[in-house]
């Protein structure tokens, strides 16, 4: 596993779209390890791979609650509403109150592309908001 570099604010990396990860292979267990140990180091709650400069439909997410990998996630259901602070690795020292649903139900696969479902309410919902707006090239500061 190594550290990656995160990639901040300003890069255009960050504003693309992310492509669907077709290959349940090594080379994306390798990424998801990298994601985690990085997320982890860096002391955050989410980490998505156009973060670390790939653009793939991959994140992590970890809470406090243990590690979720969601490879191709899509948010299928969302109810309710919450106003919390939120920040994220590639806009360091800020914080902001973000509107976001209070419930969510994702779709995604696990690392050797079986499918699942997870649904989560209040932080964890807005953690995996978040990552996932990533993945279409959005940051929360553009919710603001
Ligand atoms: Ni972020």
């Amino acid at each position: 596993m190594a550290i990656r570099n995160i990639v901040k604010v300003g890069d255009d990396v960050l504003r693309k779209i992310c492509r669907t990860q077709l290959n349940f292979d090594e080379k994306l267990a390798i990424l998801l390890d990298d994601m985690a140990e990085t997320m982890y180091a860096a002391e955050g709650v989410g980490l998505a791979a156009p973060q670390v400069g790939i653009l793939r439909r991959v994140c992590v997410v970890d809470i406090g609650d243990g590690l979720i990998e969601l490879v191709n996630p899509v948010i299928t259901e969302k109810s309710g509403e919450q106003i919390g602070n939120e920040g994220c690795l590639s806009v360091p020292e800020r914080f902001e109150e973000v509107k976001r649903p209070m419930n969510v139900t994702v779709r995604a696969q696990d690392r050797n592309g079986n499918n699942f479902t997870i649904s989560a309410e209040g932080f964890k919902a807005r953690a995996l908001c978040h990552e996932i707006d990533h993945l279409d090239g959005i940051l929360y500061i553009d919710r603001l």
